[in-house]
């Protein structure tokens, strides 16, 4: 019979993709996620062609990681079982930096134009593609750390000299952007130049063969098809650094903007967003996992969404209002995996991916439209209108998401 793991998709890449989470029960597998059972992981062992081990609920390939570890083959070892007990005598793994290995970082990038259509229809026009909620995504990657390389490379990351400000990206087509060098360099930072995403290779779109991932970033440093990387005393010169990603006050208009005077665009704002709304009936509801979920016994409107804050802050708190903004209630966030970032304490500001949310409310108090606003670490809110926060570019748009409630009664 053997105990039920579970493991993200297939095991590829360093160690095994997106963190798997022990289930009561198959129906309740996140996506990507499968059942691994003892006697499968049995059979990477030292014997097989790849190299299987596991730590609590979770499932590692280590084939690749095998050549790379400092201990050398003894690692086999544990191929095909826990590493527990070895790393029970081993002590020297019993600390974040080995644990950090045996995770890949999941991390969500954003436009700084995401839900640059709201701003414009609340307030006044802007300039730029005009996206709805979807210029946003999280992955999980997979790479090199930055400031490793930079080691490598003769930089002092301890006493890195006065005049090292930024880290230039170079990447195809004269794209380019930068940094600031403490980030590139901040053991917390988790900025990698990355080679795979999802376990599988960087597809050509989100730029094979390299990419540089500056996750809690706005996704514009993130610079693909990197080509080139230069360490400096001033900022990148490129339009993307210099212009485009830069908010203005209300008043200024597109024509004379000073540009120098605003900073560029670095970490985002905390930022929400609903992307699914049903309605549900109660008759239908009793036996289904919803009903289970939220214990509902009414009719209910179910809202579904993400709220990400940059960073690295984590998210605290989701508040949903079914009612314009009159009342409110707190929505559930999802423990998605994705929640704690690299190293899996809340302490930290290492919240790199979104934390996706969802809550019920009973249609009879529906009325108007539905708001969402999210809270993060530092407890930066959201601003409730657009006018405020209105830009030219429409960069950075985050008040609060209203969408309309829906009227028929059909059930979905
Ligand atoms: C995926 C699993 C493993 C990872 C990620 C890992 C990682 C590491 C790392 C990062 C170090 C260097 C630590 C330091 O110098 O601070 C190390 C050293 C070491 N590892 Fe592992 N290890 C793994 C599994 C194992 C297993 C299963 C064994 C034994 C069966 C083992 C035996 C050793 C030994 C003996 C050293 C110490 C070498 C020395 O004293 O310099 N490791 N490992
Ligand atoms: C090791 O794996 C092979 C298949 O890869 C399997 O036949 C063998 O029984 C395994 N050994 C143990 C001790 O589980």
């Amino acid at each position: 019979m053997g105990i039920v793991f579970i493991a993200a998709g297939l095991a590829y890449g360093l160690l095994a993709p997106a963190p798997p989470v022990l289930a009561e029960s198959p129906d309740e597998l996140p996506p990507n996620q499968r059942l691994i059972r003892l006697d499968e992981i049995h059979e990477h062992n030292r014997t097989a062609d790849t190299y299987w081990v596991f730590r609590g609920d979770k499932v590692y390939d280590i084939t690749d990681w095998v050549p790379n570890h400092p201990g050398g083959e003894v690692i086999l070892r544990a191929a095909g079982g826990s590493l527990e007990p070895y790393w029970n005598i081993f002590t020297i793994h019993q600390k974040q930096e080995v644990y950090d290995v045996l995770e890949h970082i999941t991390a969500t990038l954003q436009c700084s134009g995401n839900r640059r259509s709201h701003m414009t229809q609340a307030s006044r026009p802007t300039v730029g593609l005009q996206w709805g909620v979807g210029a946003i995504g999280t992955a999980t990657w997979t790479g090199v750390r930055l400031r490793d390389v930079l080691a490598d490379a003769g930089l002092d990351l301890q006493d890195p000299d006065e005049d090292i400000k930024h880290l230039k990206f170079v990447g195809a087509e004269a794209y380019g952007a930068s940094i600031p060098i403490d980030k590139a360099i901040d053991r917390h930072g988790d900025v990698l130049l990355a080679f795979s995403m999802n376990g599988q290779p960087l597809p050509r779109d989100h730029g094979f063969p390299l990419r540089v991932l500056v996750p809690g970033h706005v996704a514009a440093r993130s610079v693909k098809w990197l080509s080139k990387i230069v360490i400096s005393d001033e900022e990148s010169t490129s339009q993307w650094q210099r212009r485009d990603y830069k908010c203005f006050g209300p008043n200024v208009r597109a024509s004379h903007p000073d540009w120098d005077s605003a900073p560029a665009i670095q970490e985002t704002p905390v930022q929400s967003a609903i992307t699914s709304v049903r309605r549900v009936q109660a008759d239908k509801l009793l036996d289904s996992a919803l009903a289970r979920v939220y214990g509902l016994e009414e009719d209910s409107v179910v809202l579904e969404g993400y709220a990400f804050a940059g960073g690295g802050r984590h998210i605290v708190r989701v508040d949903i209002s079914p009612d314009r903004g009159h009342t409110w209630l707190q929505a559930q966030l999802q423990d998605d995996g994705a929640k704690m970032g690299a190293s899996g304490s809340p302490d930290d500001h290492r919240a790199w991916a979104w934390r996706q949310w969802r809550a019920a409310v009973p249609a009879t108090q529906v009325s108007g439209k539905f708001c969402v606003k999210a809270t993060d670490d530092s407890y930066n809110v959201q601003p409730d209108t657009f006018e405020p926060t209105y830009n030219f570019r429409g960069n950075l748009a985050n008040a609060w998401h209203r969408v309309p409630v829906i009227r028929d009664d059909k059930p979905s």
